[in-house]
């Protein structure tokens, strides 16, 4: 087994699903390295919980394969699934039992879980202080936080999560996001969907963007963000800036808005253009790639807005 950065843990192949005559995905390609925190991102009925249930080998492809950690998933389902914690649903707990005897419960059904295994797992999704507490006293936040625990009990190497922050309150929303950062700093590879570009913005470091079941576009969601030809400036002389920079044969379009200026050119010319400036006396009080948030990027390339 290696472990090099570069490895494709997750991987989906031409990976087509038909319910009757409805297409939900259509030759979806995706790849997700170890040590990602992937954003699977589309609208409500965009395919994502069916590329999830194909990838748990809970449903089966009209087309195409899905691989986890180079295995195909159909042919070596048990082991692949040894090697992935999943929620897709919140799993039903036992209420009357507390929260970490409901772990234990899924831990012996999981196979070898000891007791420490049982209790750090508590202290990380921030249930330690709650483990002997009934479940039925729990928050839906911490039924989901609980369900999260049960898929990390045997320390996967992946966490396959479908949509885990629907219908928690911002608290929770947030409790969870950041369960989910600190799932990738400590080395894990996360797949987790949502229909909210926002929150894919804020706990994931790629992103694949879904839509009527095929992939619209993936990458690093700084690379999604910070396109490589825009750059924008905040300069001390706006009006003879535009002079300027309308004589630089490589900046493409200028447009300006009172001392910003947006500039399409190569942000790799960044420190020809402040040279260029500042040889006219001209400083600048800021430059920056030029960011497109997620949302409006996920608008151009979905032709919708936020489905949320
Ligand atoms: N069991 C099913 N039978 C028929 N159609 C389904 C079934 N499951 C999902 N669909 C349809 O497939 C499409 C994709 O659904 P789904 O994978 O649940 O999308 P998402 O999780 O992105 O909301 C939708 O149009 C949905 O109505
Ligand atoms: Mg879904």
């Amino acid at each position: 087994m290696t472990h090099s950065d570069s490895e494709v843990v997750l991987r989906t192949v031409g990976l087509s699903k038909k319910y009757g005559r409805l297409l939900a995905l259509d030759n979806l390609n995706l790849e997700v390295r170890r040590g990602q925190v992937y954003g699977f991102l589309g609208p409500n009925g965009s395919g994502k919980t069916t590329a999830i249930g194909l990838m748990l080998g809970v449903l089966r492809p009209n087309a195409g394969h899905v691989e986890l950690f180079g295995l195909d998933c159909r042919q070596h389902l048990a082991t692949v699934l040894k090697r992935t914690g999943a929620i897709i649903e919140t799993p039903a707990f036992y209420p009357h039992l507390a929260g970490r005897d409901n772990l234990r419960v899924f831990g012996l059904l999981s196979g070898e879980v000891t007791r420490k295994m049982i209790d750090e797992t508590l202290d990380f999704v921030g249930l330690g202080q709650r483990g002997k507490d009934k479940v039925r006293t729990y928050s839906l936040g911490m039924k989901q936080r609980l369900g999260l625990a049960v898929s990390l009990l045997r320390d996967p190497e992946l966490v396959v999560l479908d949509e885990p922050t629907n219908g928690l309150d911002p608290a929770g929303m947030r409790e969870f996001r950041g369960l989910i950062k600190e799932l990738g700093r400590v080395g894990k590879t996360v797949f987790v969907s949502s229909h909210l570009l926002s929150e894919v913005e804020q706990m994931c470091d790629h992103v694949g963007i879904v839509k009527g079941g095929k992939m619209i576009t993936q990458g690093s969601v700084s690379a999604l963000l910070h396109r490589e030809d825009g750059l924008e400036i905040k300069v001390t002389a706006p009006d003879r800036a535009v002079g300027v920079l309308r004589g630089i044969d490589w900046v493409r379009a200028i447009r300006r808005h009172n001392d910003h200026i947006e500039i399409d050119a190569p942000v790799s010319r960044a420190a020809e253009l402040s040279e260029a400036l500042a040889n006219e006396r001209i400083y600048l009080a800021e430059l920056r790639p030029r960011a497109t948030s997620l949302e409006e990027f996920f608008l151009e390339v979905t032709g919708e807005g936020d489905t949320a």
